[in-house]
């Protein structure tokens, strides 16, 4: 018998076909997320699914549903997987890692020039007949060349959003755990510094930190009062890496400009403040939202839950833990 499968999300027809031709598929063409009640039923005597960040699998999903051997996660973050669960389960966790680096680091840049020149709010203005002309003085934005820019976490995003950077002759600080190689940081330029140097020095800060207990709030009240009351944040990670209302509250005392926003503390809820601020540009989660790249990320996904279920190591496996317990 074939091994049984469920997609817990609408993905695209190429993923779906390889799939087909490995198991007996579950899908949800409907694209709304299970609860996690439904979840578990559906996941009931299925071998492997693929997920996308926003289903949750936790203690409570696994023991329910013994028969599961991988879980293929559609994102680069795990957060919304147990992974010490799952090895204690013996279920195997994959992600996308590496395929939607350049595309997020092309949205980082997209959301740091929109919010310094206040591109939406200018949209804006225009489709709704307020523009009678130029002006001299209208819609005067920050520049974004020669300005300091702070990276928080130099992994694979980091570094694309750094190389976009020195194209914008900016001067890259970062900060992260591990201090990068010389070789790195030379073909970067970028100076390693502390978190609150780079929060007191730049001009932006973009945050390309995975979330784990250790980066939740990574941004918070007085990670917000160190920075430049000219500064603006930028956040295409995950939402709780930001605490939103100490935002919210920095945003409305002038203690930063403005921010460039991928991701929300309580997805799909934005702090309703935020939405009515015109020095914020609000995407809802799209930062690697390129045709080519989700579609990367599908059939990656498609991959690692085939080679996880046909006895074969899954090329992007996350927990190695598994394969010896
Ligand atoms: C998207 O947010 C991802 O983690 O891939």
């Amino acid at each position: 018998m074939r091994p049984k499968v469920l997609i817990t999300r609408k993905i695209f027809d190429e993923a779906i076909a390889i799939i087909k031709k490995h198991f007996d598929m579950e899908d949800n063409q409907r694209d709304v997320a299970f609860s996690p009640e439904e979840l578990v039923r559906r996941l009931r005597g299925k071998a492997g699914t693929i997920i996308l960040l926003t289903d949750r699998i936790d203690e409570v999903v696994l023991s329910q549903c013994p028969d599961l051997k991988i879980v293929s996660n559609i994102a680069v973050g795990y957060n919304n997987i147990d992974v010490q669960a799952c090895t204690r389960h013996k279920v195997m966790v994959t992600n996308t890692p590496g395929v939607l680096d350049d595309t997020t680091a092309d949205f980082t840049m997209t959301l740091l020039l929109a919010t310094a020149r206040r591109l939406i709010e200018a949209d804006q203005h225009l489709r709704s007949s307020q523009w009678n002309g130029w002006k001299l003085m209208e819609f005067l934005g920050s520049d974004v060349h020669h300005k300091t820019l702070g990276i928080c976490g130099l992994g694979r995003i980091g570094q694309g959003v750094a190389r976009r950077a020195k194209g914008f002759d900016m001067q890259i600080l970062y900060t992260d755990l591990v201090r990068a190689t010389q070789s790195v940081e030379k073909e970067l330029g970028a100076s390693f510094v502390d978190k609150k140097s780079l929060l007191a020095q730049s001009d932006f800060v973009t945050l390309h930190l995975p979330l784990e207990p250790a980066t939740t709030h990574y941004i918070s009240k007085p990670e917000l009062a160190l920075m430049k009351p000219t500064a603006i944040l930028i956040n295409a990670s995950r939402g709780p890496v930001v605490d939103e209302r100490a935002l919210v509250q920095a945003l409305k005392e002038g203690k930063i400009a403005g921010a460039g926003l991928d991701v929300y503390e309580r997805e799909p809820e934005v702090e309703p403040a935020l939405l009515l601020m015109k020095n914020v540009i609000l995407a809802p989660h799209i930062a690697s939202a390129s045709h080519e790249t989700r579609l990367r990320m599908a059939m990656m996904a498609a991959e690692n839950l085939i080679a996880g279920l046909t006895g074969k190591r899954p090329p992007n496996l996350v927990n190695e833990e598994v394969l010896s317990s």
